[in-house]
């Protein structure tokens, strides 16, 4: 009988104690060798005198063991499972560890791993004890010097973190590279690079005129694709240094890009190592949101150098003390590139739209769990779109309680504060409150801080009276948030509420708060939400007016106000607060998606003339841009469609965005014509917001256009989308052809796609695109998933590859609801088939699959318990890694 191993223990928050032992320094030899890599281990280690003693435990994890001294002598060690325990020891003492690991056979890519002949290292969030054993865990911090020796001619670059201090020859055939990282670091942030690699560098001065090195490491082959890359990068640290006053305090600073990664990118100290996909950027192979998510990614990881490696986390609770705040920061930096109002709004409507897909959806679901959550099995699963965005939108709500500036004087004492040191959420919170005292964040403190311990969504009530004979204007709210796992009952929250009222005729009113007389006649107002139910009154209000509420999504929440059709038209075409003007739009769309949802079956789709007119002045208003227009005209995604409904039709909510989709592009046909001619770019290519949202714009016509196509049988589209897809000058133009042709389902996306298959076979990127685009077309009567499968057969498929499996097995699980939520049960059964097969190769990849079924509850029968016994039968499994694990078991608790 084969022996299941024992439930997986949970770690949990409030068992933290400080580690019985520290690292000062850590001296690290590697000889590199794919098949059976050395590490000599060399650390200073002492007691830590103020917790009780203990035996030394050193993490590990598929180490082979050949020698364990203490101060130079043999010592008695035992093993406990993957954990190497030293019982008696001096208090001070060097340890010297020998160990060896595989970095070929490593295909969970955490530790050691070797991609396309080159040594890489992702070691966050347990992966260096992978490396060797050592006490693994962020509050552990040292002081590191790395020597790295291998083969000259098969790695002739070698990198770690910090100053290269010394390097050489070896015998053999053989090179060395020592270097030394001026900074303290927990093991998490240790990074190390070899292989045939080339730099794109470039000198910056900073503003105390200290000079840096910046460079971007790709294959031969990819330097034409890095421009963009090191731009950000420069972008990056000017704008830390503006911005909040924060330097680059390295000499040196890389960028390194590997094709097999989980992740996106990874801020190890001065090494950040990133997934290709957000480093690599030519106009023939990137598009513009490729261009758009390198940007945010190179600042995202080169602000962790301050948010994450001078202050880092005391422990994985704290993810997103880093996290939150680091996406903040990210998202605030590419506003903050954008040359208008204009384009800042589009990147927060595009930043809420992936909250409110994405996010909210975990938050009701089985994986629910606070910002800092209480505990967790596996870490891994828990970098979630709740730790970092919701985590962010947290952050947001600090800055806006205390303002621009005041925020700015918060992160000023948050570093001043803990540098070099490891933290938890609370300090944030507190040194953003301290720097503000007078501020409403310090008065509601404790309070606030109901957004790190509690889970799920707060839906916000309100309701309007208009008193004539008065003239005033009320509002009532109440606020509520549904039970999670482990919280039943919520105690109010901090949500801050940013509005204004317009009057009927769309102008905008100053307000009179009652109250409040010598407030100033401001037009935008932020009230401070703190009870279940509270009120706010408005004076001098002449009729009845349209109020505009949670301006530019002030708070992580769903608004409930029982708007009519009519208010909702006037906030679309007047509201000065374009989040809001967008957001009518999704209101008025969701309204009749959600009427022809639920309504008699016969009637699929429910735009009716105000609707479509409303498009239609939106689409021809000269004074809008067209990033904007691009995202009003898009339907609410099916996904958050399905988030309003308490029982879901997975197939009826396809059917109806289907036939909306069909019928908006129908009746705005001529428009559509207009606005695709309308925004064509001679010039040449940029991917600066403004073009970039032309040629959103004129892709989203193309896609409209062939789809009334479709309907009509016309063959001039087409025609001209597949003559487009061949003249394009860049990939943004030439994929939304290919993406028009394929989601119209038309007779020539096969030969486009074959075409694009011949010209970009060597472009591992855009071969990516070729097969994600494919899984995740519309499903015309269940021919998907057998695509799916043959796709999965072609010769450029490779399971062991992050990047494709995604870009086939997530895109159609997670990102092709109608094609994956089957009568048959087939997709429910070949997802389960997925996640048994990805798990042992890759646990992180699998559990991260292993979700696409979590709102199963919600699903309609036959679904629901369809989609329950693949859970089930993942569930059953001998063997499964602790992360799929988690993930399933949850999903049937
Ligand atoms: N810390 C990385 C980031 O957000 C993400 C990451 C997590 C990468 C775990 C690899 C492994 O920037
Ligand atoms: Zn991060």
């Amino acid at each position: 009988m084969q022996l299941r191993d024992a439930q997986p223990v949970a770690v949990r928050r409030e068992d933290y104690a400080a580690p019985a032992w520290w690292i000062d320094t850590v001296d690290l030899t590697f000889d590199l060798d794919p098949a059976k890599t050395r590490v000599l281990n060399r650390m200073r280690m002492r007691r830590n005198m103020d917790v009780p003693a203990q035996p030394l435990r050193l993490d590990g994890g598929e180490l082979n063991l050949a020698r364990v001294l203490v101060d130079g002598q043999g010592a008695s060690f035992r093993m406990e499972g993957d954990q190497l325990v030293i019982d008696t020891l001096p208090d001070n003492f060097e340890l010297e560890l020998f160990t060896t690991c595989c970095p070929s056979k490593n295909t969970k890519l955490m530790g050691l791993f070797v991609s396309e002949d080159t040594f890489f290292t992702q070691c966050e969030a347990e992966g260096f004890r992978r490396i060797t054993y050592f006490l693994d865990r962020p509050d552990v911090m040292a002081s590191y010097q790395v020597t790295l020796r291998a083969n000259k001619s098969l790695y002739p670059v070698l990198l770690s973190n910090g100053n290269l201090v010394d390097h050489g020859d070896l015998p053999e055939g053989r090179h060395f590279a020592k270097w030394v990282d001026p900074f303290k670091k927990p093991s998490y942030l240790f990074a190390l690079v070899a292989g045939k690699l080339v730099a794109r560098e470039q000198r910056i001065k900073a503003r105390n005129g200290k000079e840096h090195l910046l460079q971007v490491y790709v294959r031969a082959g990819d330097l034409d694709k890095t421009e963009h890359a090191m731009n950000s990068l420069i972008h990056s640290v000017a704008w830390d240094e503006a911005r909040f006053g924060l330097p680059l305090d390295l000499d040196r600073f890389m960028i390194v890009a590997t094709s097999d990664f989980n992740a996106g990118a990874m801020e190890n100290k001065g090494l950040n190592i990133f997934n290709t996909k957000y480093v690599l950027a030519n106009q023939a192979t990137a598009t513009d949101a490729d261009y758009s998510n390198i940007e945010s990614v190179v600042g995202h990881e080169y602000f962790h150098n301050w948010s994450g490696d001078r202050v880092t986390c005391r422990d994985w609770f704290q993810l997103s003390l880093k996290e939150g705040l680091t996406v903040f920061r990210d998202q605030e930096f590419s506003q903050d590139l954008c040359a208008d109002a204009s384009a800042r709004a589009v990147k927060r409507i595009e930043d809420v739209r992936v909250l409110r897909t994405a996010q909210f959806p975990e938050d009701a679901g089985p994986m629910a769990h606070p910002v800092r959550p209480d505990s967790y099995i596996e870490i891994s699963n828990f970098y979630t779109v709740t730790i970092y965005e919701k985590g962010a939108e947290v952050v947001r709500m600090m800055q806006t309680l205390v303002g621009r500036k005041g925020f700015e004087k918060g992160i000023t004492l948050y570093f001043e504060r803990h540098d070099g040191d490891a933290v938890t959420c609370d300090d944030f919170a507190q040194a953003i409150a301290d720097a503000n005292p007078e501020s409403e964040l310090a008065a509601l403190l404790p309070q606030f801080k109901r957004w790190y311990s509690q889970a799920g969504t707060p839906r916000v009530t309100a309701r309007g009276r208009y008193d004539a004979a008065a003239r005033t204007y009320t509002l009532d709210f109440s606020q509520s948030c549904p039970p999670t796992p482990g919280q039943a009952v919520k105690e109010p929250f901090v949500i801050p509420i940013s509005l204004g009222l317009l009057a009927q005729d769309g102008r905008e009113l100053p307000l009179h708060l009652q109250g409040d007389e010598d407030a100033s006649t401001a037009q935008s107002h932020t009230m401070v939400l703190t009870q279940a139910h509270e009120s706010i009154t408005f004076n001098n209000i002449d009729s009845q007016p349209v109020p505009s509420i949670l301006r530019g999504f002030s708070a992580p929440v769903v608004l409930d106000f029982d708007y009519t059709d009519g208010e909702l038209l006037i906030l679309l075409a007047n509201d000065p607060d374009p989040f809001n003007r967008w957001e009518a739009g999704q209101r008025l769309a969701m309204r009749r998606a959600l009427a022809a949802i639920t309504g008699p079956a016969a009637d699929a789709a429910g735009l009716d003339e105000a609707y479509i007119n409303a498009m239609r002045g939106v689409l021809r208003d000269p004074k809008l841009d067209s990033a904007f227009k691009e995202l009003v005209l898009t339907l609410p995604s099916e996904t958050y469609i399905s988030e309003q409904l308490d029982v879901v039709d997975p197939q009826r909510v396809h059917a109806v965005h289907e036939a909306m989709r069909a019928q908006l592009a129908t009746a705005l046909f001529s428009d559509w014509e207009w606005a695709y001619e309308q925004n064509q770019d001679t010039g040449a290519y940029s991917p600066d917001p403004l073009s970039s949202g032309r040629r959103a714009l004129s892709g989203l016509a193309l896609d409209n256009l062939c789809l009334a196509a479709r309907a009509s049988g016309d063959t001039v589209w087409p025609g001209k989308t597949l003559q487009r897809f061949k003249d394009a000058g860049n990939m943004t133009d030439r994929f939304n052809a290919l993406y028009a042709l394929v989601s119209s389902s038309h007779p020539l996306a096969q030969q486009a796609l074959a075409r694009f298959h011949a010209l970009f076979k060597d472009e591992a990127l855009v071969i990516d695109k070729w097969f994600s685009l494919q899984a995740g077309a519309p499903d015309r009567g269940g021919d998907v998933l057998p695509l799916v499968k043959q796709l999965m057969k072609h010769p450029d498929f490779s399971l062991k590859n992050p990047n494709r499996a995604r870009s086939v097995i997530f895109s159609y699980c997670s990102a092709n609801p109608g094609a994956f939520h089957r009568a048959d049960a087939a997709g429910y059964v070949w997802w389960s088939d997925r996640v048994i097969e990805l798990d042992p190769i890759n646990p992180q990849v699998a559990a991260r699959l292993a979700r696409a079924l979590d709102r199963w509850s919600k699903l309609a029968e036959p679904y629901r318990s369809a989609a329950r016994e693949a859970i089930a039968r993942v569930a059953a499994r001998p063997d499964l890694s602790k992360d799929t694990q988690e993930v399933v078991s949850r999903a049937l608790a």
